[in-house]
C-alpha cells in the first residue's frame, strides 16, 4: 500500500491524500475531503478494509451507536471538520443571479444551512441573508458564528419541504449537496413548490450538487474529512461499510463514523445515513418540470461563471440553475 490511512492525532491527510485533494477533479476542492478509493487507483477495497479503519490505534475508545440520521446533531463535531472558506461560492452566487437576472442579488434563502457558512458570508457580503435547517443544534452554531462574525442573519428551523419566509427571496440555494438529505420524489417535489411560494416572481434556485462522476453506486469511494479545534480532533468517515444501493428509490445508505478524540480518549459515534442519489443532471431538470413552478435555465461544472458542466477535469460539481415560472 502506498500510504497509511490519516494517524489519527494529526490534522491534515499524508502526502498522498493531500495530492488528491489538490487535484482538480477532487470530490471537494478545498476541503479535506479524500476518496480513498482515488488515493489508490486500481486498487479495490474489500468491506474488511474498510472495516479496519474502525480500530482505534489505542485505547479510550467508547462506541456510541446513534439514531438514524442523527449525526447531523453533532453540529460542534460536524462544524470542526467541515468549517471552510466558501467566498467563491458566495461569489459565483451573485455573479449567477446578475448575469440571468441583470440585476444584483439582494436578498437569499440558504436551504439546510449547517452551520451557516454560505448564510454568514452572504450576510457579511451585505445581503439579507437567512439559513433554515432543520436542527436547532445546528442554527446555535450557525447564530455564534454570525454573532462572533459581527453580522446579522435570520435564522429558520424549518423542515425545507415546508415553510414560509416572512418576506420573499430573490434566491433560494442549497449548497454542499443539500438537497440529498430528501430521499422521494415526493419530499423533492414538496421542497421545489415550497422554495416557489417563498421566492419572488422569477427568482432563481441554485443547487449545488457533486459531480455525476463522484457518485457511482458502482464505484462509491469512502469519503474522509478530519479537522482540529482548542485540542480535539474530530474524523468523518464515510461510508465504514459496504453502501447499501436500492436502484428502485435512488437512494444509498450507509454506515458513517464519527471519531472524536480529546484528551486523549476517543469517542466513536456511528449512524446510518441514507442519501438519494442524483446521477444524470436531466433528473433535476425532469423534477423541476413535475413540479410546475420551475423551469430550467442554466448548468455550471464548477463555482465559475465560464465553465460548463462537462467531464473536463475543471468541471468538480453539478450545478444547477431553475427559474419560478411566475
Ligand atoms: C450536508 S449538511 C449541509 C450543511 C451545509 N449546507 C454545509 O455547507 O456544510 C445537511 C444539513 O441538512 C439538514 N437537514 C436534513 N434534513 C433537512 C430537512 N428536511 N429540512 C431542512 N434541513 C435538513 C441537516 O440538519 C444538516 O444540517
Amino acid at each position: 500500500m502506498a500510504c497509511g490511512i490519516t494517524p489519527r492525532h494529526a490534522t491534515s491527510p499524508p502526502p498522498c491524500l493531500q495530492n488528491i485533494t489538490d487535484s482538480p477533479t477532487s470530490p471537494r476542492l478545498g476541503s479535506p475531503a479524500v476518496s480513498l478509493a482515488r488515493a489508490w487507483p486500481g486498487v479495490v477495497f474489500p468491506t474488511e478494509t474498510r472495516f479496519q479503519l474502525n480500530s482505534a490505534p489505542d485505547g479510550g475508545k467508547v462506541l456510541l451507536t446513534m439514531a438514524y440520521n442523527s449525526l447531523y446533531d453533532k453540529s460542534q463535531y460536524y462544524d470542526i471538520v467541515f468549517e471552510r472558506d466558501v467566498s467563491q461560492e458566495i461569489n459565483f452566487v451573485r455573479q449567477v443571479f446578475a448575469h440571468h437576472m441583470g440585476r444584483p442579488l439582494e436578498s437569499v434563502l440558504e436551504l439546510a444551512c449547517g452551520p451557516g457558512y454560505h448564510t454568514v458570508a452572504f450576510a457579511e457580503a451585505g445581503l439579507r441573508a437567512i439559513g433554515l435547517d432543520l436542527q436547532s443544534e445546528m442554527l446555535n452554531v450557525a447564530r455564534d458564528k454570525a454573532g462572533s462574525r459581527g453580522v446579522e442573519a435570520s435564522w429558520l428551523e424549518a423542515d425545507m419541504t415546508d415553510f414560509s419566509l416572512e418576506e420573499p427571496v430573490d434566491a433560494v440555494v442549497s449548497m454542499f449537496d443539500g438537497i440529498t438529505v430528501l430521499p422521494t420524489l415526493d419530499l423533492l417535489i414538496a421542497n421545489f413548490q415550497a422554495v416557489a411560494r417563498n421566492l419572488k416572481p422569477g427568482g432563481l434556485y441554485i443547487l449545488d450538487h457533486m459531480h455525476p462522476r463522484d457518485q457511482s453506486p458502482a464505484d462509491y469511494g469512502t469519503l474522509y474529512w478530519s479537522g482540529e479545534r482548542d485540542g480535539v480532533f474530530v474524523e468523518l468517515i464515510w461510508p465504514v461499510n459496504r453502501p447499501e444501493i436500492d436502484l428502485q428509490t435512488s437512494t444509498i445508505t450507509v454506515e458513517v463514523e464519527l471519531r472524536v478524540t480529546k484528551n486523549g480518549a476517543q469517542e466513536v459515534y456511528r449512524d446510518t445515513a441514507t442519501e438519494r442519489v442524483f446521477i444524470l443532471p436531466q433528473e433535476f431538470e425532469m423534477l423541476a418540470r413535475l413540479s410546475g413552478v420551475f423551469r430550467p435555465l442554466a448548468y455550471y461544472g464548477n463555482f465559475l461563471l465560464d465553465q460548463p458542466l462537462d467531464f473536463s477535469a475543471r468541471s468538480t460539481q453539478m450545478i444547477i440553475v431553475l427559474q419560478k415560472t411566475s
